[in-house]
């Protein structure tokens, strides 16, 4: 394309492109700003500083060389001010609601979700998505690390704690929305298996919210190995494609997105076989995104697209609309289903026999 020879409509359109282009380029600068500042525990810092804090407070109070101090530690400070984490006023830094959410204590703390999807074996996958698209494996990560992901985790001790405490962080955000104002999801059930449940976080919440409701974790062998139930939460190990075990309910939070229609009807199908009947109160309980671009929220419609592409990179998954659930809940032989997108991102979706 060759440029006009004076400034006008079109030279501004290719500079408004270029500048388009850089900044998609440059956008994993956001995430990995964010990775830094937990690493280096500046929430915290910030945080049990107790009031605002100045530049040299915090560059002091870091564990750095005091070399990059100022100057570099402004520079990271004053993206993640841009992007919404810290505000500065005169007396000096101050977290912001988001950025509360990333304190180590918090009991709602999303730092293990950030440290866990900006680790470098996550990461590494999408430089092989190009690659991918023209050989035989499964999926990016599979290119990247000779294997699925749930396998890698099942070897790597490492990865499949930091996965583990990331599932963790964002299941005890979701179950305190969820019990709070979703407590009729729950009501008149006797038990619940939570499938693919990782180490048991929302079993816990919703045994917990419902002594009476006898919980049960089913995943992976080696996810639940070692782990210890209580009084009404036991875990069991298994595999949800050759059977699930019994109960009035049972929870998929955040498992269907990562596979294929084929494997979501199979899944469904022995969640079908596992539940009693709808006038029995029988039901599945989907957790899950519902992709929705009519809310007019670019933002939230560009993270469930974002998390759509996430799905194929890490796992042969997908992010799905209200139509493809539709299709795999009937092709799975259920009868209804109801949408409560009470969650975020995220919609409650129960599904009947
Ligand atoms: C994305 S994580 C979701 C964990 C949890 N439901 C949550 O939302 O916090 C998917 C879970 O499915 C489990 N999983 C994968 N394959 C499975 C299988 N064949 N049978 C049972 N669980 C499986 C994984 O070990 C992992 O814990």
């Amino acid at each position: 394309m060759a440029l006009p020879n004076k400034i006008g409509d079109e030279t501004n359109e290719v500079l408004a492109s270029q500048a388009h282009i850089a900044n998609h380029v440059l956008n994993y600068i956001n995430s990995m700003s964010l990775k830094c500042a937990i690493q280096l525990g500046i929430p915290d810092i910030i945080h049990s500083h107790g009031r605002p804090m100045t530049p040299s407070d915090l560059v002091n109070a870091l564990p750095i060389n005091k070399s990059k101090g100022h100057d570099c530690i402004y520079r990271l400070m004053r993206i993640l001010i841009h992007a919404g984490f810290f505000t500065q006023g005169e007396d000096g830094y101050l977290l912001t609601p988001t950025s509360r959410l990333l304190l180590k204590n918090e009991p709602l703390s999303l730092a293990p979700f950030v440290q866990a999807q900006l680790d470098p074996i996550l990461m590494d996958p999408w430089h092989s998505l190009g690659e991918w698209f023209a050989n035989g494996d499964s999926t990016p990560f599979a290119t990247a690390h000779g294997k699925p992901l749930f396998e890698y985790a099942g070897d790597d001790p490492r990865l499949n704690r930091l996965f583990n405490e990331a599932m963790g962080s964002d299941a005890r955000l979701i179950m305190s929305v969820l019990i709070k104002n979703g407590k009729g999801v729950f009501e008149g059930l006797k038990s619940l298996v939570d499938v693919g449940g990782g180490i048991g976080t929302v079993a816990k919440a919703i045994s917990n919210a419902f002594p009476e409701l006898k919980c049960s974790v089913f995943d992976l062998p080696h996810v639940v190995e070692g782990l210890e139930g209580g009084k009404n939460l036991s875990y069991i190990g298994g595999d949800m494609f050759k059977s699930v075990p019994s109960a009035d309910a049972i929870l998929l939070k955040w498992i269907l997105h990562d596979w294929s229609d084929e494997d979501c009807v199979k899944i469904l199908k022995k969640c079908k076989e596992a539940i009693p009947s709808k006038e029995n109160g029988g039901k599945v309980i989907v957790i899950d995104i519902v992709i929705d671009n009519q809310k007019g929220d670019n933002k939230s419609f560009e993270t469930q697209l974002f998390s759509d592409v996430l799905m194929m990179v890490h796992v042969s998954g997908k992010e799905r609309n209200e139509q493809e659930w539709a299709k795999l809940f009937s092709d799975a032989g259920f009868s209804d289903y109801k949408i409560s997108p009470m969650l975020g991102l995220r919609s409650v979706i129960e599904v009947y026999p």
